[in-house]
Formats: C-alpha cells, structure tokens, sequence
C-alpha cells in the first residue's frame, strides 16, 4: 500500500515575524510543487494568518502546533480548533513538550484529536517515550497507552491519519534514533494501530520519526518500511536544510 510520506516542520517558540514571513517566502519558492511528498509548516500560532498568506495556492501546508478542545468561551489564552480550522488545516497534538513541559494527560490529548478530526484537519498525533521509559524497557507499554488513550472514540481512524513517534530523549538533543530504533518503534506502533483499528487501517496510517532529524539523515531514515516520514524542529528553523530533508525524503520514497 503506497502512503504519500509527510513532512512536517514544527518551528516552536521559535522566529519573530519578519524571520518567519522571509523563511516562509524562502520556502515557497523552493518547495512549492514538489512531487512525492506532503510538505507542512507549523510556525507560532501568531504568524499562522502569515504563512496562510504567503503559501496560499502552494502546495506546502499549514499547520498549528497546540489546539483547545473547546469551541468558544472564558479561555483566556487558548485557540480552538472551530478558529484554527479556517486558517489551517493541520494540527500537532499530544506534542513530548505539551506533555513534559505543560503536563498535558493522554486525555486531554484524546478530546484535542476529537475536535480536530471533527473539524476536517489533520492532525500529527505526537506520541514517545522518556529515556528512562526506554531504557527500563517500558517503550511499548508507554506508546500503547499514548496511542489507546488518544484513539477513545475516535472510530473510524481516518485513511492517512499521521502519528509522530518522537522519543523524547531523542527532541533537541542531536541524539538521533538510530534507523533501526526507529524503524522498529515505528512498526511497533503500526502493529499497535491493527490492534486497534485493523491491518488495512494501519497499513495506511502515515507513521513519521521525530527527534534530531536532519538534512543528513533524512535519507536514512525514510528509506525504512515504517517510516513515512518526518517531524523536523531545529532543521526547520533554516530554509536550506528544511529544503533538503523534504527533497531527501522525496528521493528516498520513490
Ligand atoms: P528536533 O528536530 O529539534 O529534535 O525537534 C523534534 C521535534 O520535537 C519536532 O516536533
């Protein structure tokens, strides 16, 4: 079963606007078109109008990087996905730093898929394990419940659903997983997908690696039967190396 492979760049809290609107420009004239990959951008949440703008009529997409599951009200300080969804039409959720840093439960992950899908976008449904999770042999368990918790009353899973598998001892560290590690943790997650939702579903779920991936080792890693492709933070960050992991991916996919 072919899966277009997916690229997503997640800026974080990272570019003020006038870096943001050059890098998106940049992006624009280097990415637009290209073949054999879905290519997202997802800059902080006030430059999203920006990059709508500026990517309008491409073929690079936008995303945002947090949602609320609440459609209005006295939330001061969130964004909902009914306010998102006319400005973008992908959404991170379940992110390691909105877990970590935010301590946002798998639940509360679960009613932010909801509304997404709800809404028509797509999400990238961020999921991975702690070093010490990894290291003490509790990956798999860690990913089930991430993955279960997240997928209560979603039903059907939609076809090409994008999971993120990111280890978080893997984010920001340089310590990228091996193509091994992450072709099996990515398998491991498929096989917990047809657990849940069928073979058929899971062979057309879009699994991506997330964590130090780079212009040199995109290649690598997308060429692995699991991996369908990638969440990029600090290569993002320069339209260079974001250019040449989405033309790596491409490559490796055909
Ligand atoms: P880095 O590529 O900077 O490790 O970040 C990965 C990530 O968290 C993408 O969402």
């Amino acid at each position: 079963m072919a899966r277009t492979p997916i690229i997503g760049g997640n800026w974080k809290l990272n570019l003020g606007r006038t870096p943001a609107r050059d890098l998106l420009t940049a992006l624009r004239a280097s990415l637009d078109g290209i073949a054999g990959v879905e290519v997202v951008v997802c800059p902080p949440a006030p430059w999203l109008g920006d990059a709508a703008d500026i990517l309008r009529g491409s073929s690079i997409g936008v995303g945002a990087q947090n949602v609320y599951w609440q459609p209005q009200g006295a939330f001061t300080g969130e964004v909902s996905a009914a306010l998102l969804a006319g400005v973008v039409d992908y959404v991170i959720v379940g992110h390691s730093e909105r877990r970590h840093v935010f301590h946002e439960t798998a639940e509360e992950t679960n009613k932010k898929l909801q509304t997404v899908l709800g809404l028509g976008m797509q999400p990238f449904f961020a999921v991975g394990e702690l070093r010490e999770e990894r290291e003490s042999g509790r990956t798999n368990d860690v990913l089930k419940r991430q993955l279960l918790v997240g997928f209560t009353d979603i039903e059907p899973l939609p076809e090409g659903f994008v999971v993120a598998y990111e280890p978080v001892w893997a984010i920001g560290t340089g310590l990228t997983a091996t193509p091994e590690i992450a072709q099996q943790t990515c398998a491991d997650i498929r096989a917990i997908v047809a657990g849940r939702y069928g073979e058929a579903t899971a062979e057309a779920c879009r699994i991506q690696y997330g964590g130090s991936a780079n212009a040199e080792n995109a290649g690598n890693l997308m060429s692995q039967p699991d991996i369908d492709g990638l969440l990029v933070g600090g290569a993002a960050l320069q339209a260079e190396s974001f250019t040449a992991i989405c033309k790596a991916a491409a490559a490796a996919t055909v």
